[in-house]
């Protein structure tokens, strides 16, 4: 903490400069709010400032309120009575933005008579991501200047608008090519003695139409999400009535909010995402220097892999079977980024610089002074090792080795290397250009600083990285595995897909498993159960009898028009085949089917979701229990509201859980036995909130 003042002043002539000054994020702390009231105040009391300017040292401008501050006792003066305050009076306030302008920030912003910001300043209101809104003045102010739509799209979004986009929408005034604070002063200069804009008292033309239309799409893509239907409203407010109506439905709305599990939540996740980068077994280490990539495979995953690194700005070698392969590659990374231009994401320019990072080859031996490679061919473990063989001779020492394996050994990888310490996994998801999370594998012997490595060119690639150790399937799909059987397991006892992913879907998935599995191809699963049926542990109950009988038909999923579902036009539609299928196995396994309520579904799932991950935690595979949100959050669609696996396990109540686990373990036998680690956290009364990196360890 420094002993600066949070907020200072200083006189430029006849406009008063105020400085808020709170690092990192210039958050809207109680002393913010105390100091911008007295130094505000001050300028508007001084016979000698005729106009104020709002402006802030460090990397951003105000990028909220102090999200450390929820949920405990308010400390005056609140947010609002500051701002109406500072619009009502009678000289002009401006803010001069750099950086982020975001949520209480831009709320501030919004409330000054006028806004300029340097080119690359964003604003935006992000309070939405954490199952808030806008809540002091934000829903009310955005749509009185810019439209009820505008204001919509950047209250439910939560996106960040890049300065010239706001300044079109009239959210900013001006952008100052040279020094901000100048600019702003020289702005406010020309406002003195002007009637001032009260982004208040202003109003749009409304297409109640339009806005309903707008208004329903957000609804349908909110998935149980609270904050959006409220946003709704108070938008809708800010259409008509004064201020003051509009503000009330405001206020009541985020105190509501404010309260909620769901923001709870979503809070603790903004927080999770920030400390699952603070890798405690990797504190101190350096990351080795990382300048040029490799990619070994330009599939599925090595095309989106690939997109991702040059995209970081890193030269990428790429090396394919044959021509033909790498061809098929260049045009899906020319249509990328061509689509990219269109949409007015990237100038042509960029597009050009990317294409010239790009090496693709059919010769390993380009690869041997990269600094890291990334393997995404097949997933064989032979073809694997071949290849770890070979790098392990031609890429230069010091380089790292990662494999993108959904489920192989990545130590035996390692071994086939000759030199196990380089080798890591790096699990991207699908499609990887897009996808946050990536998990990243200690395969037991890779060493310190190639995990580091991984984590930096993970970061650099602006992904989420997870560290973890070696296990069937690392982390998420280990749970996938196992929360996917007792489905499969539902439906031979009563459920139908349909029944099922409209549960998931309800509960806030978003996709249920079945829907999934016709989208990612069923004939995957179906190859892995038949390769490695000779493995099969006969006192596990077995669930594939379904999934078999329908691969059987040639129904692969989407691809082939069919799989659970049916495919007319691209629509999913209930294929009464499928349930003669099921209702077929189900009597030949001798079992009565029952009806299975939509609850049971999905706390038979979350309950082993959990149960699982205490048996990783369990086993030190990853070493808090906030890893395993950030995978299952980033990589497997669960409702970000729920805050996770376990911190939806801390809400539901650990008894809950585990006398649900002991009901699954009835029915679903051997490999789903309760977890020590979760029954002890019962029997000592624990919440996942409390538990220390490597509490769990061995319990
Ligand atoms: N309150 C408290 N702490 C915050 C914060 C906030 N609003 N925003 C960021 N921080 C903290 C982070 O936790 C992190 O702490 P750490 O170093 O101890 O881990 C540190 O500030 C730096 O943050 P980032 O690592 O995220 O830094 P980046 O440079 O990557 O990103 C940012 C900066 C874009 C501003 C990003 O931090 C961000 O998006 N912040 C949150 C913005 C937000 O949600 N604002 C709305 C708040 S709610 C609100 O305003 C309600 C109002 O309507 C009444
Ligand atoms: P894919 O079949 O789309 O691509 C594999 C590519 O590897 C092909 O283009 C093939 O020509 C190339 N290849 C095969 N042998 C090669 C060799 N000897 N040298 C150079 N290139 C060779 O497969 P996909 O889906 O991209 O999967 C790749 C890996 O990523 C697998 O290990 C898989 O388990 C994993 N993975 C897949 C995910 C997915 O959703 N598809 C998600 C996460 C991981």
């Amino acid at each position: 903490m420094s002993d600066k003042p949070a907020v200072s002043s200083v006189q430029k002539g006849d406009v008063l400069l105020v400085l808020v000054d709170n690092p990192p994020v210039n958050a809207i702390s109680q002393a913010v709010r105390a100091g911008l009231k007295e130094h505000v105040e001050k300028g508007m009391k001084d016979a000698g400032t005729k106009a104020i300017v709002i402006a802030c040292e460090g990397r951003t401008f105000v990028a909220g309120a102090d999200i450390r501050e929820f949920g405990k006792p308010p400390a005056g003066p609140s947010l609002q009575e500051l701002l109406n305050g500072m619009e009502a009076g009678d000289k002009p306030v401006v803010a001069a933005i750099h950086g982020t302008a975001l949520g209480g920030g831009f709320e501030i912003a919004m409330a000054c008579h006028a806004r300029v910001a340097v080119k690359d300043a964003k604003v935006g209101l992000p309070e939405v991501k954490l199952g808030l809104l806008p809540g002091a003045g934000g829903t009310q102010r955005v749509p009185r200047v810019a439209g009820a739509l505008v204001g919509l799209d950047l209250c439910t979004s939560g996106r960040m608008v890049p300065a010239a986009e706001a300044l079109k929408f009239g959210l900013i005034d001006k952008i100052v090519d040279g020094d901000l604070r100048e600019g702003a002063i020289d702005f406010a200069r020309t406002l003195v003695g002007k009637p001032l804009k009260r982004s208040s008292q202003q109003q749009q033309p409304f297409d109640a139409a339009a806005f309903d239309k707008a208004a329903a799409d957000v609804l349908k893509k909110s998935r149980g999400a609270m904050a959006p239907a409220k946003i709704i409203d108070c938008v809708r407010a800010s259409t008509h009535g004064d201020f003051k109506e509009g503000e009330a439905v405001e206020r009541k709305n985020f105190m509501e909010l404010l309260v909620s599990d769901q923001s709870k939540a979503m809070r603790y996740v903004f927080f999770a995402e920030r400390e699952v980068l603070k890798v405690p077994s990797l504190e101190g280490v350096n990351p080795r220097a990382v300048t040029k990539a490799g990619v070994i495979g330009s599939g599925t995953m090595g095309a989106g892999i690939t997109i991702s690194l040059v995209n970081s700005g890193m030269p990428v070698t790429v090396v394919e079977n044959d021509q033909a392969a790498l061809d098929r590659a260049m045009t899906r990374f020319k249509s990328t980024w061509e689509r990219d231009v269109k949409l007015g994401r990237i100038d042509q320019a960029t597009m050009d610089k990317r294409v010239a990072l790009l090496t693709l080859t059919t010769q390993f031996e380009a690869l041997a002074d990269v600094d890291i490679v990334i393997e995404a061919v097949f997933e064989e473990m032979k073809l694997k090792k071949e290849i770890f063989g070979k790098l392990g001779k031609i890429v230069k020492a010091g380089a790292v080795l990662a494999s993108n394996t959904s489920y192989l050994d990545i130590d035996a990888i390692g071994e086939s290397s000759g030199r196990p310490a380089d080798v890591i996994g790096m699990h991207f998801f699908s499609p990887a250009n897009i996808m946050r999370l990536v998990e990243v594998i200690d395969g037991g012997r890779s060493a310190k600083d190639a995990l580091a490595t991984g984590v930096a060119v993970g970061k650099r690639m602006g992904k989420l990285p997870v560290v973890m150790g070696n296990c069937d399937g690392f982390v998420g799909n280990r749970i996938l595995a196992a929360w996917r059987k007792v489905a499969d397991m539902m439906i031979e006892e009563g459920a139908y897909p349909q029944d099922f992913d409209a549960a998931m879907e309800a509960w806030g998935m978003a996709m249920g498993p079945y829907a999934v599995g016709d989208l990612a191809g069923l004939d995957i699963g179906m190859r892995r159960r038949k390769e490695f049926a000779h493995l099969r542990d006969n006192e596990k109950r077995d669930t594939g009898a379904i999934a078999d009988a329908i691969c059987a038909l040639g129904r692969y999923g989407q691809k082939t028009g069919a799989g659970y579902y049916k495919y007319v036009d691209g629509k999913r539609t209930v294929d009464p085949l499928v349930t003669e299928i099921i209702d077929k196995v189900s009597k030949e396994k001798g079992i009565t089917r029952k009806p299975i309520s939509a609850d049971q579904m999905t706390s038979w799932v979350h309950a082993t979701m959990v149960n699982e991950a205490c048996k990783i935690l369990s086993e030190n595979i990853v070493s808090r229990p906030l890893d395993v949100d950030i995978v299952k959050l980033n990589g497997y669609g669960f409702p970000v509201w729920r805050g996770g696996p376990m911190q939806e396990a801390d809400r539901v109540g650990l008894d809950k859980v585990l006398a649900t686990v002991k009901d699954v373990h009835k029915v679903a036998g051997k490999g789903f036995e309760p977890s020590s680690a979760l029954e002890w956290m019962v029997a000592n009364n624990k919440k996942f909130a409390d538990i220390k990196p490597g509490d769990l360890k061995g319990k």
